[in-house]
């Protein structure tokens, strides 16, 4: 990426809070703003415009955006012509961006996430018209293909594949925020992976709310699944990731073209939310705990050195302490890698804050610890296995405890972390596992 600072060039510092689906988007302002004539600022207080990219999915990181944006409040005041901007998930709920809008009238610019191709004539507006501008589209537009994109140069690289989620989880802001889910075409996701590959990356990650329903809002036949198979035969790509699939639809085809395929990495993310099959019902999940666990049964039977990991919410509406132990259950049967945990946070406007059963605050803090406890002893056990054992590892960057040593995944997507010089970064290695933590492993090369 392009830091460099020449004298009098106007510079942008862009601050992403969230997904993957906002550090896309934040690429692409980052590339408008990039042929607008701006460079990167290397801290806040160098920008001539600021934007805070904000996430809406738990009241946590609401409430860090709303900090964040107090804060620049007296950058403002010494710095006068400061465009700050704020966009994201945030601002597509009526009500938190009337709030900011109120609150901070230090924000020239509040856009949504259906209006961020419209950034160039919006800064026009401000820096121009001297207008404070809100847009915010209810409505998605079509998918807008060609937007620049301004990507860290580096090893993996995530390509969009579907925008919006059609799911309706009972506890979930994502549809409000993103609108309906629309797919890209299989042509143009190929050809930006192909784009890709020749600048170096060696890995991309397919990327949607539910990438496994891709293709469903097409005429023809052509699903998740087709398009995984598509993508692994552009060559010189040595690994294929995809986040998130959604257990509902993990089609046996599916688990066919995984097993199948080299490239396509055996590592399984799969939000099982509960193990109650009271509460899976009332999030709207569209499974049960009896499917899900075939299905991780399937998955165990077919595929080889397989890692399975999970996002689970302790503290749904109504959920009961044998409700909970059930969550238990799930997690000591499936043995996961490793979870993603959370405590329930009501969000406004979705159809689980309305109901009557919430759970005190300090039971689901409880429920939360036992559950991290439980899960971080299979995480630990599952890793001790690994130890001594050679797994190829895709080098992606030193190491972020020890700048001296370098760091990579396994395709079960297990960090490890060994000596080895910088210029292996982008290589594939063998690396023989001697050790192990919770969350990470260590290792050393061997030839
Ligand atoms: N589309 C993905 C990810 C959604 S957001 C999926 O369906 O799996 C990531 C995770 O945040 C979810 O899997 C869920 O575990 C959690 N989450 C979403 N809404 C939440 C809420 N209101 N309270 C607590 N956790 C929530
Ligand atoms: Fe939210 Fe459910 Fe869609 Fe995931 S699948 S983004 S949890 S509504
Ligand atoms: Fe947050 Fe929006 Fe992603 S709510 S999790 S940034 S889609």
């Amino acid at each position: 990426m392009d830091t460099k600072q020449e004298k009098n060039e106007k510079l942008y510092k862009i601050l992403t809070y969230g997904c993957q689906m906002n550090v896309h988007d934040s690429e692409i302002l980052a590339g408008m703003l990039n042929q607008m004539g701006y460079g990167e600022a290397a801290v806040e207080e160098d920008a001539d415009i600021i934007l805070i990219n904000t996430c809406s999915i738990r009241d946590k990181a609401e409430q860090k955006v709303f900090g964040k944006v107090g804060a620049l409040k007296k950058l403002k005041a010494i710095k006068n012509d400061l465009v700050i901007g704020i966009c994201g998930c945030m601002i597509q709920q009526q009500k938190v961006a009337e709030r900011l809008q109120k609150d901070f009238p230090h924000v020239d610019l509040l856009f949504g996430t259906h209006n961020i191709h419209q950034l160039p004539q919006m800064i026009e507006k401000v820096l121009f018209k001297d207008e404070r501008v809100l847009e915010v589209w209810n409505e998605e537009g079509e998918v807008v293909e060609g937007l620049p994109r301004l990507r860290d140069d580096g090893v993996t690289a995530w390509v969009t594949i579907t925008y919006g989620c059609n799911n309706f989880c009972t506890y979930c802001i994502v549809p409000h925020v993103r609108g309906r889910e629309r797919s890209r075409n299989p042509q143009d996701i190929v050809k930006e992976i192909e784009g890709i590959v020749a600048k170096g990356y060696k890995e991309i990650t397919l990327l949607g709310q539910n990438v496994n329903s891709y293709g469903k809002d097409f005429d023809e036949d052509y699903d998740f699944a087709d398009l995984l198979s598509e993508v692994a035969k552009i060559k010189e790509l040595t690994r294929i990731r995809y986040m998130t699939p959604h257990p509902r639809d993990f089609t046996e085809k599916l688990i066919d073209v995984v097993a199948a395929n080299d490239k396509i990495c055996n590592h399984f993310h799969l939000p099982v939310q509960s193990g109650s099959s009271k509460v899976l019902k009332a999030m709207n999940r569209g499974y049960d705990q009896q499917t899900y666990l075939d299905l991780v049964g399937k998955i165990k039977e077919k595929v080889n050195d397989y890692s399975i990991t999970t996002d689970i919410i302790v503290g749904f509406p109504g959920e009961t302490e044998e409700d909970f132990l059930e969550t238990l259950k799930v997690v000591e049967q499936v043995r996961y890698d490793s979870a993603f945990t959370f405590a329930y946070s009501p969000r406004e406007g979705t159809p689980a804050a309305k109901m009557d059963t919430q759970i005190p605050q300090q039971q689901k803090s409880d429920r939360l610890q036992r559950l991290i406890e439980a899960q971080n002893k299979i995480s630990r056990q599952i890793n001790d296995t690994y130890v001594g054992q050679v797994w190829d590892v895709l080098v992606e960057g030193t190491s972020k405890n020890d700048p001296n040593s370098i760091s990579g995944r396994t395709k079960t997507a297990k960090i490890v972390n060994f000596n080895g010089d910088k210029d292996l970064i982008g290589q594939e290695v063998k690396v023989k596992i001697t050790g192990s933590q919770t969350w990470s492993l260590t290792g050393e090369i061997i030839d």
